[in-house]
């Protein structure tokens, strides 16, 4: 099947596989989601300032020709929450597809679709002690008639408390293809929707 080979180069395409994706998320993803806020490449796990993040990131990837849609989700996995930690969804944009256009060697996805979840950007707010949020990008294949189950509409529109693993099993996705992630601190009060 075209998809897989693709995909298998795709895998093999980084000469370096250090883990995109941070420390206990699951799934972990090896492959870099290239992702830019304006000129700004972020590589896995960099701490930026909120004021960055206010709008939507550019994404692509290196080395990979690609063909077909795509959905991204972006996840908060440290807000607060008790004891422990919940979290966040901060997109769920459907129908990327190659631009054709190139930034730094990325081959750039674009959309349209502003869902099933727009993007907002992070804004974590202030702990004592300060504990930075990570915000995890994972890229999919996106299957053809794509819907948010049922089991994730309520999720997906109050943004709290999704569960990426059973919402990749539930909508029938595979592995991701690329995942990238980035830090900003709590309490971080530049300002928020700025360009
Ligand atoms: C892209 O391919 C070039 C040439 O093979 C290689 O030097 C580079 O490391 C690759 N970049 C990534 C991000 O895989
Ligand atoms: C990521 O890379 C590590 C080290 O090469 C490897 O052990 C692991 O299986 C890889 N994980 C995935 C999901 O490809
Ligand atoms: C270009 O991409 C590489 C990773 O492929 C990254 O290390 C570098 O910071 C990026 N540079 C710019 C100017 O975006």
């Amino acid at each position: 099947m075209l998809f897989t080979t693709v995909v298998s180069s795709l895998l093999l395409a980084g000469s370096t596989l250090a883990q995109s994706t941070p420390a206990g998320f699951s799934p972990a993803v090896n492959q870099t989601l290239d992702v830019y806020y304006g000129t700004t490449y972020i590589t896995p796990g960099l701490m930026v300032k909120k004021s960055t993040t206010a709008k939507q990131p550019t994404i692509g990837l290196t080395n990979v020709t690609l063909s077909g849609k795509y959905l991204l989700a972006m996840i908060d996995i440290d807000r607060p929450n008790g004891a422990s930690r919940g979290t966040v969804l901060h997109a769920l944009l459907q129908d990327f597809t190659p631009s054709g256009q190139t930034q730094n060697g990325t081959s750039i996805l674009t959309t349209k679709a502003t869902g099933p979840s727009s993007y907002f950007g992070p804004a974590p707010p202030a702990e004592t002690p300060k504990h930075p949020h990570n915000y995890v990008f994972v890229l999919h294949e996106q299957p053809a008639n794509f819907a948010v189950p049922a089991a994730h509409k309520n999720a997906v529109q109050t943004r709290m408390s999704i569960d990426w693993p059973k919402f990749i099993a539930d909508a029938g996705l595979k592995a991701p293809i690329a995942a990238n992630y980035l830090q900003v601190q709590s309490g971080d009060n530049t300002k928020r929707w700025d360009a």
